[in-house]
Parts: C-alpha cells; structure tokens; sequence
C-alpha cells in the first residue's frame, strides 16, 4: 500500500446523480481515496427471484472510478430484500422468546436458513463476475456488522448436527454436559434443544446448564462465519487476488472473532467509543482487533467523523478529536481511516449520524474541514509507516469461551464483566506506555516478557502446560480470582482450584467470598514499590499457599490476615495470583513493578493522558505520541528523531508543549 487510505461508506443510491458529482468534488477536496460501497443494496441489485438489475451499481461504479476512488465493494448481504421475507419466511430469524420476527431491519436472516445460503452466495457470485476486473477493486466487503443469534427450527437442527459431530455419542454429550443435574439425561438427539427462553435460559444470560449455552453461542458463532465463508468462497473462486474481510466490532459479545480472524484475509472493524470512553479502551479493542489478525495491519473501516445517531447521548466530537483517534487507529497498526458516513442521509435512524458532508451539503463545515486537513495530512505522510506492525512486550489475554462460560456462570457474583476485567489490566500496563498485544490463547508466547490473564475460569486443553512453559522460560504470568476452574465443557477441575493452575501458582484456594457492589476489602502489602494499604472487592479468594510467597494479605472480615496476593517462583519466571480485585491506582504500581523487573522499557515516557504506540517497519520506528488531555501537556522527547506531520527535528531530552489533541508522529533519527 502506497498510503494510508482515507475515506468511508457512501451510499449514492439514496440520492439523485447530480448529487454523486457534487459528491466526488468534495471527496477531492478532501483527498478522499478509497469508498465503501453497496452495503445495502441487496432490495435493488435482485428485486424479484429471478431478476438481477446492475445498472445503478455500474453507474455508481463510473462515476467513482472516474474520480479515481479505490473500492471496498460490499456483497450487500446483510439486509435480505423484502420479497424474499414474504416468499421464503425461513430466512427471518426467531427470538428466544420464540416470536418469528417479520421483514425489516438488517442481520435479520436466519444464519442456517438454506434459502438466505443460496442467494447471498448467488448474489456473491454475479458481483465478482461483474465487478472482479476492475483495477481500483482492492477488497470485499461481506455484508456489514454480521451478529445477532437465532432460535428457529433450522438452527436448532443444525445445532443438533454440530453436537454430534463434536460429541459422537449421546453418552458423551450427557457426560460433557453433566446431564443427570436436574434430570437432563438425552437419550436422542433430536431431544435437544437450543437453550432459549423458553427452555434452559432467563433474562440477563442466567442458564440453567452452562454447557448448553456455551455450546449454543460457539455454535451461533460458526453458524454466522459459515455465512461469511459461504460467500467467501464464491469470491476467492472468481478473484482469487482479491482479498476479503467484514466488518467487526472490537469485544463484541455474539462472535468469537478470534475464530473469525482465522478465516479473514485481514481485519477490518468499526471503532465507535461512547463519550467518556477511556483511551486506552479504545486501544484495548483495536490491539484485540490487531490480534485477531495474527497482528497484521487492519483496516479502520468506519467511526464517525463527528457523531453517532444511537448512543443515548449523542455529543460531537470535540475539535480536534476526530483527528486524534484516527491517529490513535494508525498508530495501533491501522492501515487506513475511513468513516461512516460520506453524507449524510435524509430519512431513516441514521439521518442525524455525522457525516463528511452534512446535510447542509457544502464544505463550509467544521467537520469537513477537519476533514480535509486530515485528508491531507495522510496524503503528505504517504506511504511512511503504511503497512508496518507493532510488536508486544506485554500481552494480555482475551478469551471468548472464557467470556461466555464467566458471564454465563451461576455464581459467584452477578458483577462479573469480563470485558472490563480485562480491561483493567490492559489499561494499567498501557499507561506505562509499552508496547502491549492483546492475544488468544492459541497465540505463541515467546515474544512477551509479561503475560495478564485475569478471569481464566475456562482452562482448554494445553493451556496449562503452554503457560507453565511460558514462565519456566522466564515470563511473568499474572492470573486472577476465578481462574483454573474449569475445563472446555465447564466441568470443575476437582482437585482444588485454581485447578490445573495450582502447581504454577504455588497455592490452592478454598473458598471465595463474593462482596456486593458497595462493599470491598483491603489488602495490606509489605512489598517494597506495593507496600501500602489497597481497596479490593469484586470477589476474595481464601488462599493456602503452596510455595508461593504472600505479598500482601486481607485487612477485614474472618479471613483477615490471609494471603490475599502471592508470588511463586516457578522456573525462571514468576506467577502472580490476585486473590482480590485491588483499586487501579494499586493496578499502576504494579504493572510499572513487573515491567520495571523484567526490562521492559517504555516506547515513550509514561505521562498522565499522554499515549504511545510504536509501529516498526525494517529498520524504522515510528512512535506515535497522543495527547489525550484537556489542556496542553509538555513532553520530553527522548531521543533524536524527526516529526513527520511538522518535519520538526527534535534533539534528545527536548521539551515539547503538545497542544490539546495534539499527535506526534516521531521517526526515530
Ligand atoms: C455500524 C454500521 C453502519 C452504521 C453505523 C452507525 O457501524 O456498520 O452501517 O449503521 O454503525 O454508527
Ligand atoms: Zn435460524
């Protein structure tokens, strides 16, 4: 790629032609590149069964290709038309209340349903016999935001087929699932059912067989990626060069994207932080995304250049801030910035979501001015750190089946938000400015000094043994209150928890007092850089050491004075075990603790507000400085290196007042 590309989602069928010229002027204006197109175009390209109508499409095509835009072009998958709803009620998907839902709405096709196979692959098909030549095609875009789960009768038949095909037997499925727990015993099975609020579910994910729900929700995730791959497929036959991706969503509940990524010719994900969403949450979800795609650069495919239509409160993005994250994008191994919208729409719920060109229709606005500068700052950087990856000291763990099979658990507390809990340590490692990988579990580890994995609840076979050779190498594992319990079919590890963990924590826990959401502990540490007096709640383990060493214990309640944190030599490395959720600030001294002991140095030096990320690419290191602050923040820049955006040359140990929203691109002298 010779630049970063720059542009977004255009919808030009919901507007007259003369529009669309008047269009392509303005993306000139704003050094716009690259245009997603045909999202949602599906009710026009095929009106009736047997009749498909191209012409509005090639039309849309000319028009952009003679204003020399690259194409992401969509499949336009994801809403099926209307007729097909009436004609074929199978493909409408069925809530767990078992209420057949109607036409309308988009990801509302029944993922197993063969009619909503046959014609998205079909529909696949025609736009890559059609469009597949054109020079300036450069990915495929399969519908838009797939997610969502279905309880139809076809699901539940092919959900049957998965199981057999996991389980073999029947016997082995009433083992795996533990079946003789309230009389669940199968003795066919087609006696099985996906679990539904109607049966096995209740409101808020509470099940009565954990299991089931697991494997449900893996299920409706492969469901949904065997109608990505589907048309995947049809593609690759027909443009074998041509890549293909779809849109994610960064810790997205329904999909396991780690599969996913597996399957994807590259990332692509929609960045959308609610106001008031912490930085380093967003650079949580787009190393999550980076890892997805075994750390390849990704494709920022679509934030808004100004507002959303959906949050409650829909605040503009302040000036400024727009240009911000999408720096924050780049420098979290993006390859492009690209919005949705291009215009806005005039009807529908996206009518007030911000768009490049507004509804006013002209480029006298703040956002398409900061938009055009933008436009063509990524113009003047060229290709400079376009294609180049970050490379994690630290890692931290991200685990779908860990999520579902946490947050589906009855017990020990309702507070239990894997995300979040990841989070927390993403955070604190991520303050201290190092370079931080947020991976799965079939990631290879011998790149990473430190390992987080807090809330492994779910050990999957070969896990324990990786991780034990990750610390006897010399990592530092971190791991947490309700991790090592059970096994891939929710099965409690009996023999002590934290299971098959135990040994390479040093120490067993015996039991685990939940506390309600106002309520916490305290931990007492007499480590040198810990020592102190830190809240923790959430929930604390009552701990018996095995060898491990107790560096801080309980302040309150019966179990006061018990080891609350201990460390365990293990190898040539060390275990963490955090018995209790400590308060953040507790999180900080820690995280600079562990990275200080194993030597890993910032790519920036750590500063409240202030991130960093390096991108690497041969020889070169490109390390993007963000000012995330509400008020202008002096740096010191620590080594020589050139600003790429300014050309400003700058001298080891030089200060440097970053304006609010103020980005640094820095290439190492
Ligand atoms: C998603 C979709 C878009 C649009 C935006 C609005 O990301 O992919 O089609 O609906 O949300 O924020
Ligand atoms: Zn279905």
């Amino acid at each position: 790629m010779n630049k970063i590309l720059y542009g977004g989602d255009y919808n030009p069928e919901q507007w007259p032609k003369e529009t669309w010229k008047e269009d392509m002027r303005l993306f000139g204006m704003a050094s716009v590149d690259t245009l997603t197109i045909n999202v949602f175009s599906w009710a026009a390209l095929q009106p009736s069964e047997n009749e498909y109508n191209f012409s509005v499409l090639d039309e849309i095509i000319e028009t952009v290709s003679a204003a020399d835009m690259k194409i992401c072009l969509a499949t336009a998958t994801a809403t099926h038309p209307a007729w097909m709803a009436r004609k074929y009620p199978e493909v409408l998907r069925v809530n767990t209340d078992g209420s057949k839902r109607k036409f309308g709405d988009r990801q509302n096709s029944c993922p197993n349903s063969p009619v909503y196979r046959k014609y998205s692959a079909q529909l696949a098909q025609k736009l890559a016999e059609r469009y597949g030549k054109l020079d300036n095609l450069i990915a495929w875009h399969v519908s838009n935001e797939f997610g969502g789960f279905c309880y139809c009768e076809t699901c539940e038949k092919a959900f049957r087929k998965w199981l057999a095909q996991k389980y073999k037997t029947i016997e082995s499925l009433n083992e795996a699932w533990n079946a003789h727990f309230w009389g669940h015993t199968y003795y066919d099975w087609n006696e099985i059912v996906i679990p539904s609020h109607l049966g096995g579910e209740w409101a808020h994910n509470r099940t009565s067989c954990q299991i089931q729900s697991i494997d449900y929700r893996r299920f409706n995730s492969d469901s949904v990626l065997d109608c990505y791959l589907a048309e995947a497929k049809v593609l690759k036959e027909i443009t074998p060069d041509i890549p293909v991706t779809t849109n994610l969503m960064g810790t997205f509940w329904d999909l396991d994207y780690q599969k996913w990524g597996k399957n994807m010719d590259f990332i692509a994900w929609d960045n959308y932080p609610s106001p008031g969403t912490p930085y380093t949450r967003t650079a949580m979800n787009h190393a999550l995304m980076r890892g997805c795609g075994d750390g390849k650069p990704f494709f920022l495919l679509e934030q808004t250049p100004s507002v959303t239509n959906w949050q409650p409160y829909n605040s503009l993005k302040r000036p400024g801030v727009m240009r911000l994250w999408s720096y924050q994008a780049l420098a979290h191994g993006s390859d492009t910035v690209m919005f949705f919208q291009m215009r806005r729409s005039r009807g529908c719920c996206e009518k007030f979501h911000g768009a490049v060109i507004d509804h006013c229709g002209h480029e006298n606005t703040r956002v398409f001015r900061e938009t055009a500068e933008l436009g063509a700052e990524l113009k003047k950087l060229g290709d400079s750190f376009a294609g180049s990856r970050l490379a994690g000291d630290a890692a931290v763990l991200y685990d779908w089946d860990n999520w579902w099979a946490a947050s589906l658990s009855a017990g020990p507390t309702v507070n239990m938000n894997y995300p979040e809990e990841v989070f927390r340590f993403y955070d604190a490692l991520a303050k201290q400015n190092i370079s931080v990988d947020v991976i799965g579990m079939n990631t290879p580890l011998d790149t990473y000094k430190i390992l987080c994995a807090p809330i492994l609840y779910m050990v999957k076979p070969g896990v324990a043994d990786k991780l034990k050779e990750f610390v006897s190498k010399g990592g530092i594992l971190v791991t947490t209150y309700f991790s090592g319990m059970v096994n891939e079919y929710d099965l409690v590890t009996i023999d002590g928890y934290p299971g098959e963990l135990r040994s390479l924590c040093g120490l067993w826990v015996e039991e685990t007092d939940a506390l309600p959401a106002d309520q916490f502990n305290r931990l007492v540490c007499s480590e040198g850089k810990l020592a102190g007096t830190w809240k923790a709640d959430l929930l604390c383990d009552i701990i018996h050491t095995e060898g491990a060493e107790v560096i801080a214990r309980y302040a309150d309640d019966f179990y006061a004075g018990t080891p609350a944190l201990c460390r365990n030599s293990y190898g040539k490395g060390q275990v963490w075990y955090l018995g209790s959720r400590p308060e953040a600030p507790f999180l900080d001294r820690f995280t600079a603790l562990i990275c200080d002991e194993c030597g890993i140095t910032p790519v920036f030096p750590p500063q409240e507000g202030i991130e960093a990320a390096r991108r690497i690419k041969g020889e070169s290191e490109f390390v993007f400085v963000l000012n995330h602050n509400q008020s202008v923040t002096e740096v010191t820049i620590p080594f020589a290196c050139r600003d790429l955006l300014t050309d400003k040359a700058f001298a080891p140990n030089e200060r440097y007042s970053l304006p609010v929203a103020g980005v640094l691109i820095l290439m190492k002298a």
